[in-house]
């Protein structure tokens, strides 16, 4: 099953995702890093460009982004990506891929697949979840199996995410993202969530039935899942007193 750590607060939450990041580069200076957007990975961003440490060769490939805005466009993923992750921590922005930008939008998902391939596959992907449950853009109903591939948004989740344009019209309503076939070929997926709005999505992934209906449940598949959350985030979680309980008692010699 998961790990799920329940913190304090986001900081603490971001503050612990970016250790676990920190010891596997330093185990492995190349580490392929899955990169998600969104208002929930950003303190991650901010403690690793805090802690100064030499990223330089890691690699980074983006869950999800737009498709049809115009290039360079401040909300699109690859612009959000080189402002709040290449630049501040120093990543090679050579070395960093956001799907939809390699060629022709028609093969752009398998182009995308065979690139990540290439670079050995990722090895620690964060995770947001929408409050429809999606992680990447793979909204309810988004096969298991699902490779990275052109999607249409919910209008729940351009809602979501009208706050980043003026107005829900202006938000896209195609996506392409990883499918949760590729995210769940990761080896570490390390999943984040903060406030209630959140707290039904992250009880669905952890644990509802495994369906294609939520999402986030295919992280139920997976062998290595760390969720990282809040008290609003973990207020509809049943369990709650056994992941206390397990993280008080997780012995010493083991990581996340
Ligand atoms: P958020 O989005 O981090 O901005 O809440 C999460 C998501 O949609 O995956």
């Amino acid at each position: 099953m998961a790990e799920v750590v329940i913190l304090d607060d986001e900081s603490a939450a971001a503050g612990l995702a970016a250790n676990v990041i920190l010891d596997l580069v330093r185990r492995k200076p190349a580490t392929v890093l899955g990169l998600a957007t969104g208002s929930t990975p950003l303190g991650i961003w901010l403690a690793l460009a805090d802690r100064g440490a030499d990223l330089s060769d890691v690699r980074g490939f983006a869950l999800d982004e737009y498709v049809g805005l115009p290039d360079g466009h401040p909300q699109s993923y690859r612009s959000v990506i080189t402002r709040e992750v290449v630049e501040p921590l120093g990543l090679d922005p050579n070395r960093v891929m956001v799907p939809g930008h390699l060629g022709p939008i028609e093969t752009a998902g398998n182009d995308y697949e065979r690139a990540i391939r290439a670079a050995g596959g990722v090895d620690l992907q964060v995770l947001g979840i929408g409050t429809d449950g999606h992680i990447g853009f793979n909204e309810p109903g988004s096969s298991f199996e699902s490779l990275t591939r052109v999607k249409t948004l919910t209008r729940q989740t351009r809602e979501d995410n009208a706050r980043f344009f003026d107005s829900v019209d202006e938000v896209p309503v195609n996506c392409i993202t990883q499918g949760l076939g590729t995210i769940r070929r990761a080896k570490h997926l390390v999943l984040l969530a903060f406030g209630e709005a959140k707290a039904k999505a992250i009880a669905a992934a952890v644990e509802g039935p495994v369906t294609a209906s939520a999402p986030g449940s295919a992280i139920q598949l997976h062998p290595h899942v760390t969720v990282l959350v809040d008290g609003g985030a973990a207020s509809e979680l049943a369990n709650v007193d056994y992941y206390r309980y397990a993280w008080a008692n997780k012995p010493e010699w083991e990581s996340l």
